[in-house]
């Protein structure tokens, strides 16, 4: 009976994500790794639109830079769709956790596209994760370290992409000043890590314009129970629009 069940509203839709959030933010997640890959991708890419199977500047740019990117073809297309509608919102573009550089191409490519004259600024340690601590169950620091400002500039150059700038140091603390008196119509969020998710949000809030967006990669994934925690409580707070893309992608945007 119970499977019954769970089978109707699962094929209506209704009450699978919220189940998925609240285990994977507890880690206690009770259904099978198939199981919840089914869930999380089967209704998004067979029964939806699905421009990333159709787009063909977005699949070029994607085999582009698919080995250089830990966040998988739905997000990306979020990403390039997202930076090509802000292009009327004021202020230049800034990603915090761009590791081998993989969606710093994409929102980078996607400004081209739509001829912005947008500034890209992409911060990373190049030398790992940093800040974490007890709601980051998965994460000790120093992870996803493979990276070099050099391997970035060169998949960014090889893409005829000019429109960028690196800061390499902890964020914001090394590289915020570098940006202080910017403006921002976006912020791409993927360090993995609550605390550095905090420091992010405030110290960007202020220099956010209005209908500005964060984008929080990772929330409602096993292991970054910290980013999930954190766009929780966010999700809370009436300064901000939430929509959660149930793709892995939390968007926030500045009311
Ligand atoms: C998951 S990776 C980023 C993945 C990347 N966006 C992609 O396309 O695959 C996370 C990155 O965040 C960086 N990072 C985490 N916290 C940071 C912080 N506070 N300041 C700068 N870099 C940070 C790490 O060094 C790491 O390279």
């Amino acid at each position: 009976m119970k499977k019954i069940l769970k089978g109707f509203l699962r094929s209506l839709g209704y009450t699978i994500a919220p189940i998925i959030v609240q285990a994977v933010e507890e880690d206690t997640l009770s259904i099978s790794k198939e199981e919840m890959e089914r869930f999380m991708y089967e209704g998004i890419h067979l029964h939806r639109y699905a421009p990333w199977l159709t787009d063909e500047k977005f699949k070029q740019l994607h085999n582009k830079i698919k080995d250089y990117t830990l966040v998988d073809a739905y997000r990306c297309y979020e990403l390039f769709d997202i930076v090509q509608r802000l292009n009327n919102i004021d202020g230049d573009i800034i990603e915090i956790g761009v590791w081998r550089g993989g969606t710093s191409a994409v929102i980078a490519t996607a400004l081209q596209f739509v001829n912005s004259n947008k500034m890209l600024y992409l911060c990373d340690t190049f030398s790992g994760v940093v800040k974490a601590g007890d709601f980051d169950i998965r994460y000790k620091g120093g992870e996803h370290s493979d990276t070099s400002e050099q391997l970035v500039t060169d998949l960014l150059t090889s893409l005829q992409l000019k429109n960028f700038k690196l800061l390499k140091g902890i964020f914001p603390e090394d590289t915020g000043s570098a940006v202080e008196n910017k403006t921002f119509s976006l912020c791409h969020i993927d360090v993995d890590v609550y605390q550095s998710g905090v420091d992010i949000v405030e110290w960007i809030y202020a220099k956010l314009s209005k209908g500005g967006v964060l984008v929080f990669d990772d929330y409602g994934f096993r292991g970054c129970n910290g980013i999930t925690h954190l766009v929780n409580k966010l999700r809370q707070d009436e300064k901000w629009l939430y929509i959660y893309n149930l793709n892995g992608h939390a968007i926030l945007i500045k009311r």
